[in-house]
């Protein structure tokens, strides 16, 4: 198989994590006989240096040249003053948009050696696997007006929380197709006792649910959804919910595999050009130390080749090597625990490589 791939690195940590991931890839192209050509572009804070712009219309024209995107991480203090249109966040906003990016996957996957990396008790953990479908292209992140305005004589601000009714479909559709491959239970996310936009979604989500009889459908409002995720994470098969609500409980349910660093995503549409990146930011106080975690995109390098090319027995083997490094004890300082020695990111990659070329002796 040929293929194109676009490293988009950004700023902190992102080169580094990447460049990591990229030599794991490479081991895998050259293990199954697959040629991946990589090309590089700009994003978030390093693209604005560059060109002034988060999201340069090169970059943009790479990707959708390319068959997948494998992002790093975007944003640092250094550009934290700047305007809202010049802000690295920005870049990742855009791409996502413009690509019409709306599925993004978030799985939640407890990892048996790392149950004592996380705040959480074991028995509460031992099991959990579930999968977060956010809507990542409406909602309040997109909805206009979004501005600063005088509201009766004082400084206000308005943003706009908003979706039609064919958002909300095809995103409950990818859940629902998503569960059958699963366990077959939905919970959608909402705030239906206090929000019109959930209110739609409900019924949306009531009519779609009719499509798929085999799946599950149940509704859960967000707060209590918060406290559901740390009381029983392991109630939950795949949660679909909408942009803002998405983006905050894959941050808490990170905590339940103990790090932001082992969490990967992808974000998909219908078409095949996935953007793949890990849901941890870029960590710029560590950024050039070494002490990064490139776990979460080396698994989103795994997301990417079961997504967006089909290659299902290679996803697979990463994810497995990344299992047997994590039991050999190897961990970067983020999962060690004080007792333990933490290892560079080039090291736990090193890890990795090696567990890829013990494959046949699979333990799962
Ligand atoms: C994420 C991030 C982004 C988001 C930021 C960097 C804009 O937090 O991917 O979860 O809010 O979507
Ligand atoms: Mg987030």
């Amino acid at each position: 198989m040929e293929k194109q791939i676009l490293l988009l690195p950004g700023d902190g940590i992102g080169p580094e994590i990447i460049a990591e991931t990229k030599r794991v890839l490479e081991e895998i192209a050259r293990m199954y006989r697959h040629t991946f050509r990589f090309i590089e572009g700009r994003i978030g804070g390093d693209a604005i240096d560059a060109t002034g712009s988060p999201l340069p219309e090169e970059t943009l024209g790479l990707a959708k040249g390319s068959d997948a995107i494998l992002l790093g991480a975007v944003g640092g203090p250094k550009w934290d003053g700047n305007a809202p249109e010049k802000r690295p966040e920005k870049g990742l906003l855009q791409i996502r948009k413009a690509l019409g990016l709306y599925a993004n996957l978030r799985p939640v996957r407890v990892l048996e050696p790392l149950m004592g990396a996380s705040t959480l008790k074991e028995e509460v953990l031992a099991d959990v696997d579930l999968l977060i479908v956010r809507e990542l292209t409406g909602g309040l992140y997109f909805g206009e007006p979004r501005e600063r305005r005088q509201i009766n004589g004082e400084d206000g601000a308005v943003d706009t929380l908003l979706y039609t009714r064919g958002e909300i479909e095809r995103i409950l559709h990818q859940a629902f197709q998503f569960a059958r491959t699963r366990k077959k239970r939905v919970v959608s996310v909402d705030k239906a006792n206090v929000l019109e936009s959930s209110r739609l979604w409900r019924e949306v989500a009531d009519e779609v649910a009719r499509e798929y009889p085999d799946v599950t459908l149940s509704h859960m409002l967000v707060d209590n959804a918060a406290m559901q995720l740390i009381r029983d994470p392991r109630q939950f098969d795949v949660i679909v919910t909408e942009n803002l609500f998405g983006d905050i409980l894959s941050d808490e349910a990170s905590m339940i595999t103990g790090s932001l660093g082992l969490l990967p995503s992808a974000s998909m549409n219908t078409s095949k050009v996935g953007l793949f990146e890990p849901v941890h930011g870029s960590a710029p106080d560590i950024a050039g130390t070494g002490a990064a975690n490139p776990l979460a995109t080396i698994l989103s390098a795994a997301m990417m080749l079961q997504y967006s090319f089909g290659l299902a027995d290679e996803a697979k083997a990463i994810e497995v090597a990344v299992d047997r490094v994590l039991a050999q004890g190897v961990r970067t300082k983020d999962i060690a625990k004080a007792s333990e020695n933490a290892v560079s990111t080039t090291a736990i990659t090193n890890a990795v490589i090696e567990a890829l070329a013990l494959k046949s002796a699979s333990s799962r």
